[in-house]
Order: C-alpha cells, then structure tokens, then sequence
C-alpha cells in the first residue's frame, strides 16, 4: 500500500510577530527544499538556506513572469495580478529595459535630495502626535501617512491634492472589517472590500489625471521627468506609466509602513538594544542608525512572501530536481536567519555588521527603491526616539493586533504612549 501525504500547507503563519514560522528552521536544517500547498490549490517548492535562496534569486532560469503556467500565486485572488504588465512581474529583456527608465529616479543622490522633504514630513506627524498627546495608535499617526506623502512626493503630487491623495491610500489599507451595529462580519469583510475597491478606483483615476497633466507640463518630479522622456519618445505610453505609478505606490506603501510599525515593535521588546539606539541618538547623533535599520530590515523579513517564481527549465537545487513548470518561493525569512550565514542568527543585535540580508530580495529584481525605504526608516526611527525618548507600549504586546494572517507581515495598529 502506498501511503500519500499532502504537502503542508503555506503560507505558514508566524506564532511571534517577529520571527518566522518555527517550521522554517526544520525545513532549514534537511538542507533541501520543501513542497508546500498553496491556498488556490497549486504546490510550490520553498528555499530556506541562504546560499540556496542567494543562487536562486540570481539564476535566470527562474522566471517572474506572472503570465506564465506554474507561477505560485500564494492565493487565488493573487492571480487577477497576471493582467497588470509591469516590469517586476517581466523577465529580462523586457524586465531590464522598462526597470532601466525609473532607475534615475532612486540614485543615491536623488534619494539625498529627497531627505529635507521627509524629515519635514516626519516632523509634522511627530508633532501632531505631541499635540494630541499619548496614547495615539502609531500606525495611523506615523506609520501609514509617511509613505503615502513621501511616495506622493517623489511622484510629483501637487501639494494642493496630497490631502486627498493620503485620503485615498488610507483608504486602501484601513478599511479593516469591524463589523458595525446589527452587522454581522461577512458582511462587515463585504462591506470593507467595497471600501478598499472603490479607493483603488479612485486612485487609478488621480493617477490617470496626474499623468496626464505632467504629460502636459512636465515638472521636476519622477512622473515629469519620465513624462518628458520616455513618454514623450514613444517608448512608453501613458497607460503603461500610470500603472507604473500605482505599482510604484503598491510596493512601497505598506511594506515601509509595515517596517515603520513592526520596527517601532521590535525595539520596544528588545530594550537592551532600544538603549542602544537611544545612546547613540543622544551621543553620536544616531551614528547606529544605518547598521540598526539593516538589522531590523533582516530580522523582520516583512516581505519575504513577495519573491516567488517559476523554473523555465528543469533543474536542481539542494538535491531536488525541480521540474520546468514548477513554483519556486525563495524564503527571505528563513536565509536571514541561517546560522551558516549570521552568527547568532535568531538574535536582533542593531550593531551587526557586515549583514548581507535579502529582506529586499536579490539579483535582477532587488528593490528598485532600497536606498529610499533604508533613508526614510532611518529618519522615522531617529526622529521618533528623539522626540519621545521614554515611548512605550499603551497595551501588552500579546494585546497588539498584528497582521498574522497577511501577505506583508506588520501591525494593525500599534497603541503607544510616552
Ligand atoms: C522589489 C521589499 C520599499 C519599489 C522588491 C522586492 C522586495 C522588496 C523583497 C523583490 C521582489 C522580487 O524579487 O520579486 C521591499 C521592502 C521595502 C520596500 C521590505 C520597505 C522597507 C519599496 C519602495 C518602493 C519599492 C519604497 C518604491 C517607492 C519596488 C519595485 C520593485 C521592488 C519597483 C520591483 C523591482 C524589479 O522587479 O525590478 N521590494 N521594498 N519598494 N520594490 Fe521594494
């Protein structure tokens, strides 16, 4: 008799917010990967030691092409996200040539020329959060608006409409299901859904009329100089940058906010490392910042859940020979925390260094806009502990909401007070 077994089931879900799925370090130690069962249905092969996650993610016989047969949407609904053309989704030569038109807009030195702008834009929500006094929920007070008006900055928003465009991204994130009174809660997720929808088609049209009016007078912003030179040329239209703008938005958007939120957990669970920060903020001006947000970028993996791709071709790792049309999911979460390549791995140790993470993936498709999310969590963090060195939790951290069940690990509100 044959006995079959059912892969395990994936996602796995996190039973602390600030650690992987403790699944993660069994299928770590076999050294080969694991097949799991995705929710739609389909099955996908997990990588969890870092070497093999490091050659997966350079190898070009993985595709990102979201059109392709085999691709490991994580669930169903993920799979609408076929139809959107866009270059993370591409495969070189095609990934490489439209990547190649943003990668101007996220130099280091436009991400220097950037900072004035975000630490103004960190300063007011601080202040906002000093006037209305403790205990504020930091996820609406902090986290969610400062990506939302950097991305607006960077995009060339005008500042009349940042307003509505904070609004609408708001709108996208926070329209969480609490059932209202007589309501039960399908119909409250129902009703939810319909609120983040209609934000989206809200913001789709923003973006339209925003590309259309830079298309029309460029300015100097990352919309209007694309406008002037890609669009004008004809090697992108305009449809083709308005939802480059809202991809933009999308990858951006939570994952920081989320870092902003989970970080801001993290350090105040570790205080022996938070009086690091703290020391450094008050005597070197923060001179651990850099090597503090790289640290809390790798042990929190928020979105190891957003690499996943398809073998082209049949081929062989730790072991395993993965069959062309098969679903491959390099697990960030898991290589961050592989002994073989951090000492110490499970700890959070802000001075670590060197810290060659991939919690913004690796190879051709690494965060176009690392040096923009590492600055602004830089100067969330430092500004935020300055301002209010004795911050704490308002409520006990097995309290907290956090997102145990989403795609970007992070909270839904984070009560704190000082
Ligand atoms: C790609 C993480 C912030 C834009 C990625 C990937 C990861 C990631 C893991 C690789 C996906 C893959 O290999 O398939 C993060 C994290 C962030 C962050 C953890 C914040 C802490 C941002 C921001 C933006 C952005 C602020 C833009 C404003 C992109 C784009 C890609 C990408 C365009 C696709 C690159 C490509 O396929 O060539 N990000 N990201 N990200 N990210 Fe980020």
């Amino acid at each position: 008799m044959t006995v079959t077994t059912e892969p395990p089931a994936f996602p796995m879900r996190r039973t602390c917010p600030f650690n992987p799925p403790p699944q993660y370090a069994e299928m770590r130690e076999t050294g080969a990967p694991t097949r799991v069962t995705l929710a739609g249905g389909g099955t996908a092969w997990l990588i969890t030691r870092y070497e093999d996650v490091k050659a997966v993610l350079m190898d070009p016989r993985l595709s990102s092409d979201r059109t392709r047969p085999g691709y490991p949407f994580l669930t169903d609904d993920a799979a609408y996200l076929a139809e959107v053309r866009v270059f993370p989704g591409m495969d070189s030569p095609d990934h490489q040539h439209y990547r190649r038109m943003f990668i101007k807009e996220f130099t280091a030195r436009r991400i220097r020329e950037l900072r004035p702008e975000v630490e103004r834009i960190v300063a007011e929500r601080l202040d906002t959060m000093e006037r209305a006094g403790g205990p504020v929920d930091l996820v609406t007070a902090l986290a969610l608006p400062v990506p939302s008006l950097v991305i607006a900055r960077l995009l060339g928003v005008p500042e009349a409409d940042r307003p509505r465009f904070l609004e609408l991204t708001e709108l996208l994130l926070t329209g969480r299901a609490v059932p209202a009174e007589g309501q039960s809660a399908d119909e409250a997720e129902a009703a939810a859904q319909e609120r983040g929808q209609e934000a989206f088609r809200e913001l789709l049209r923003f973006m339209r009329e925003l590309v259309k009016a830079k298309r029309a007078e460029p300015t100097e912003d990352l919309l209007g100089r694309v406008a002037a030179e890609h669009v004008a040329s004809g090697a992108l239209d305009e449809w083709e940058l308005v939802i480059t703008a809202m991809l933009l938005l999308f990858a951006g958007y939570e994952t920081t906010a989320n870092m902003i939120a989970l970080g801001t957990a993290a350090l105040l669970s570790h205080p022996d490392q938070l009086a690091l920060l703290k020391d450094s903020l008050a005597h070197d001006d923060g001179a651990i910042l850099p090597s503090a947000v790289e640290e809390l970028l790798r042990h929190l993996s928020i979105a190891e859940l957003a690499t996943a791709r398809t073998a082209l071709e049949d081929m062989e790792v730790g072991g395993v020979l993965i069959r062309a049309g098969e679903g491959v999911i390099p697990l960030a979460a898991a290589a961050n925390r592989d002994p073989a390549a951090f000492a110490d791995a499970d700890r959070l140790d802000l001075r670590r260094t060197p810290n060659r993470h991939f919690a913004f993936g690796h190879g051709a498709h690494q965060c176009l806009a690392q040096t923009l999310a590492r600055m602004e969590l830089e100067v969330v963090f430092g500004a935020l502990f300055r301002r209010f060195p004795d911050l704490r939790l308002a409520v006990p951290l097995d309290e907290v909401p956090f997102a145990y069940d989403a795609v970007l690990h992070g909270a839904y509100a984070l009560p704190v007070t000082w």
